[in-house]
C-alpha cells in the first residue's frame, strides 16, 4: 500500500543524510546494517541473501566505500578485493583521475538533450576506434553487457541479412534474452525455454566444430550471420583456447563470409595483459562488445564497435539496432575517456601482464605442493584457481573471505573460482593473496580427507 507523503520523506531525508554525509556515527553504522538485510529480504528478492554470490556467512559486512585494491564495509573492515567486480575494476576502486573526470562534467551537465550533438559520445567512439585493432570504427553505446551484446548479435543480422550464430558450451553473454540465448550453460537458460531461435552452440576452443556448424547449417538451408565467443572463457571456469583457435576461426569466418563476433566485456581494456583479448593472437574482428571496465570501475558503460560496412544499412535508419535513452551519456562517457587515457598513460595491460605472472607464478608454486589445488590458469589479472570440487572450492573461497580476501567464488559454480584484481594491487597485496591462500589450503585439506 502506498505509504503517506510524510512516511515516505521520513525515511528518503535519513537515506539522503546518510549519503550526503562524510563520516557517520557509529550508531548510524550500526543502523545502515541493521536496515540492509531486512530491506534486501522485503524489498530485494526475498532469496537474495541466502542465495547471492558472496561466500560471507556473517551478514553484518555492508559495502560502504572502496579505494585502490579494497572494498570496506560500514566500520572500516578493508577487504581485498580479488574479485574486481568480476572485470569492472581493472583501473582500481575509484580511481582520482576517472572519479574527477566524472564529478567536472556532472558539474557542467550529466545526461544529455537526446536532441543537440552531444560531444563526449563522439569523443569516446573516436578514442574506442583507436584503441581497437584493425579497420574497426563505427561504435554504438549501451549501457550493460548483455544490452552490448544483443547489438551485436541484432547488428551481425542486420549487416548480413543472415539468422544463425554458433555459440559455444559454457560461454557467457549475459541474461537478456538474445544474450542467453548465446549463452552456453543449462542453468541460465532452461527457465526460459523456447529461447530466441537459430544459436548453434559447440566446444570452446575447438575450431573445426564451429567450422562443422557452419557446413552443415549451410547444406541444410540455413544461413549463418555471426559466431560469438569470449577471447578466454571467464564464467565457464577461465578456459584459454589453443592458440590457433581465434586465427581459425577469422579464416573460418571470411571463408563462409560470417561474421566473428568477439564478446570483449571480461576480457577487454587490459585485463589479460593485452589491451584486448583477441591481440594476443593478432585477430581483429567484425564486431566487439566491451563492457565492465570500460567505466573506469566508476560509472556503467558498455557498447560495440564493428567495421564501417557493417554500418551501411544503419545509414538508412541510424536507430534501427536500438536506441537507448541513457546509452553514451555525458557521464558515463566522461568517466570511459578517463579510463582510456589512464589505461594507455599507464600501461595497464602490461601491468596485468606482469602481475598476472607474479601471482601466477606463486600459485603454481603452492600447487605443486598442495594437490587440492587441481589447477591454476589464467592469463594478465584473469586467473583461474580448480578444485577437486564446488564445495571444496567453496570452503576455500569461504575461508579466503574470512581472512578478508574476496575471490569471484559461487556457489553453484565454485569449484574454479577467479582472482581479477585491479592492475593497481601492490607486490606486498599480492604476496598476502598467495600466503593466504597457502595456509588456508592447509586448513581446509584437513576438512575433506581425500587423495589431495
Ligand atoms: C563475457 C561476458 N559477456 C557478457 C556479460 C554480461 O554483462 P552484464 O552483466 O553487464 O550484462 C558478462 C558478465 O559477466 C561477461 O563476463
Amino acid at each position: 500500500m502506498r505509504a503517506t507523503r510524510e512516511e515516505i520523506l521520513k525515511e528518503a531525508d535519513r537515506y539522503y543524510d546518510w549519503i550526503i554525509k562524510p563520516e557517520l556515527t557509529e550508531e548510524e553504522k550500526d543502523q545502515v546494517v541493521q536496515e540492509s538485510i531486512p530491506n534486501f529480504n522485503q524489498f530485494v528478492n526475498p532469496g537474495w541473501l541466502e542465495y547471492r554470490k558472496s561466500v560471507s556467512t556473517d551478514a553484518t559486512f555492508v559495502e560502504w566505500s572502496d579505494h585502490d585494491s579494497v572494498f570496506a564495509d560500514t566500520h572500516g573492515v578493508e577487504f581485498l578485493d580479488c574479485l574486481g567486480g568480476y572485470g569492472i575494476y581493472t583501473c582500481g576502486h575509484r580511481n582520482p583521475e576517472i572519479v574527477k573526470a566524472v564529478k567536472c562534467q556532472l558539474d557542467r551537465y550529466a545526461l544529455h538533450s537526446q536532441e543537440l550533438v552531444d560531444p563526449l559520445r563522439g569523443f569516446l567512439a573516436k578514442l574506442v576506434a583507436m584503441i581497437t585493432p584493425g579497420d574497426l570504427q563505427f561504435s554504438f553505446f549501451t549501457n550493460g553487457g548483455a544490452e552490448a551484446n544483443e547489438m551485436m548479435l541484432k547488428l551481425a543480422r542486420l549487416a548480413s541479412g543472415k539468422t544463425f550464430f554458433i555459440s559455444t558450451v559454457l560461454g557467457f553473454h549475459g541474461k537478456s534474452m538474445g544474450a542467453v540465448s548465446a549463452t552456453g550453460k543449462a542453468g541460465y537458460r532452461t527457465p526460459y525455454l523456447p529461447l530466441i531461435q537459430g544459436f548453434q552452440h559447440v566446444e570452446f576452443g575447438d575450431a573445426s566444430a564451429v567450422e562443422k556448424a557452419i557446413k552443415n547449417l549451410i547444406t541444410v538451408g540455413e544461413t549463418v550471420a555471426g559466431v560469438i565467443v569470449e577471447p578466454i572463457q571467464g564464467e565457464g571456469g577461465v578456459i584459454i583456447p589453443p592458440d590457433d583457435y581465434f586465427p581459425r576461426l577469422r579464416e573460418i569466418c571470411d571463408k563462409y563470409q560470417v561474421y566473428l563476433c568477439v564478446d570483449e566485456i571480461q576480457t577487454g581494456m587490459g585485463r589479460t595483459g593485452t589491451f584486448w583479448g583477441v591481440d594476443h593472437w593478432n585477430v581483429v574482428p567484425d564486431i566487439m562488445s566491451f563492457g565492465k571496465a570500460f567505466g573506469g570501475g566508476v560509472m556503467p558503460i558498455t557498447g560495440i564497435v564493428a567495421r564501417p560496412q557493417l554500418w551501411e544499412k544503419m545509414e538508412e535508419n541510424p536507430w534501427i539496432l536500438g536506441s537507448p535513452t541513457f546509452g553514451g551519456n555525458p557521464a558515463c562517457c566522461a568517466a570511459a575517456i578517463a579510463a582510456i587515457r589512464f589505461i594507455v598513460e599507464n600501461d595497464v595491460p602490461r601491468q596485468c601482464k606482469e602481475k598476472g605472472e607474479y601471482l601466477l607464478k606463486g600459485l603454481r608454486a603452492i600447487q605443486a605442493r598442495r594437490p587440492i589445488l587441481r589447477d591454476v590458469r589464467g592469463k594478465g589479472l584473469l586467473i583461474g584457481l580448480e578444485y577437486p570440487s564446488d564445495v571444496i572450492g567453496y570452503a576455500v573461497s569461504k575461508a579466503l573471505f574470512k581472512n578478508r580476501i574476496l575471490v569471484g567464488g559461487t556457489l553453484n559454480n565454485a569449484r574454479v573460482f577467479r582472482i581479477e584484481p585491479p592492475s593497481v594491487i601492490r607486490y606486498d597485496e599480492m604476496d598476502r593473496v598467495i600466503n593466504t591462500l597457502d595456509r588456508v589450503l592447509g586448513e581446509v585439506r584437513l576438512e575433506f580427507p581425500g587423495p589431495y
